[in-house]
């Protein structure tokens, strides 16, 4: 079996304290291997966002532990947890977050500055990553002249650029039209066959319907862990009803 990529156990996450605590992750397990993809789903507010922050380094647990690519994060201090998140997450957000004053390969190439690459490498690393998202050809555009779609694909190029063990997408297609949407799922599931480890929050249930597993949040709990319950189609409901 592919070694744990996540490993969470009895994982709790509050705000706030006293009178004005809130308790938003009640006690999470879950065990993510090396090369799933893996589709968060829950209503508004039943704390899906909070995990992926947690996923992501971004913010701690209260309780309970996480374990990322075998390490205790809860141990790390401040510098070492922003270690992990420049060196082993890449994030993908709704929103693309692309720098508009930058140009789709400065975009792409931000993440390496910090890691001290040399200028070649990173222009190498960065125009390979582009060909794999099918931007090649707008490398000197700048985002304000790209579709939402092509922003996020920019977007998910600059989050592989440090080839992270793990990768993390909030709504990636949230802003995106269903064609445009569509293209970034074919995307993600082209990374996801050459062995990618790739976890996102969704709210299209058509999107989480072609998942390989799903986990259903709701009220900060994980309600349910699997394949996803295949949704029924229009001639379904036709045959159901020939059949009644
Ligand atoms: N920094 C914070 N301080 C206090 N409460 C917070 C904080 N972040 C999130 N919450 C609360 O935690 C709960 C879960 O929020 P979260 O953003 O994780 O939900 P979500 O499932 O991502 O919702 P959505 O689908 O709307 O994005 C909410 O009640 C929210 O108000
Ligand atoms: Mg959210």
């Amino acid at each position: 079996m592919p070694a744990p990529v996540l490993e969470l156990a009895a994982l709790t996450k509050e705000f706030g304290s006293g009178d004005s605590l809130l308790r938003v992750l009640h006690g999470l397990d879950c065990l993510v291997s090396q090369g799933e993809l893996l589709g968060i789903v829950g209503a508004s507010g039943s704390g899906k966002t909070t995990l992926l922050n947690i996923l992501g380094c971004l913010d701690r647990p209260t309780g309970g532990s996480y374990r990322l690519d075998g390490r205790d994060v809860a141990q790390l201090d401040d510098d070492e947890l922003a270690r992990v998140r420049n060196r082993s997450i890449g994030f993908v957000f709704q929103s693309f977050q692309l720098i508009p004053q930058l140009t789709v390969l400065e975009n792409v190439e931000l993440p390496l500055f910090y890691d001290g690459a040399p200028r070649k490498t990173r222009r190498a690393r960065c125009e390979e990553l582009l060909e794999s998202v099918g931007m090649m050809h707008r490398l000197q555009s700048n985002p304000t002249q790209l579709s939402g779609g092509e922003c996020q694909r920019v977007a998910i190029a600059r989050a592989l650029v440090n080839k992270p063990a793990l990768l993390l997408a909030d709504e990636p297609t949230g802003n995106l039209d269903s064609k445009n949407g569509a293209e970034v799922m074919q995307l993600f599931r082209e990374l996801h066959r050459q062995g990618r480890t790739i976890v996102m929050v969704t709210h299209n249930p058509d999107i989480a319907a072609e998942l390989p597993r799903v986990v259903e949040m709701h009220d900060g709990r994980i309600v349910r862990d699997g394949a996803p319950t295949k949704r029924a189609h229009i001639g379904d409901h036709a045959n159901a009803g020939a059949h009644a």
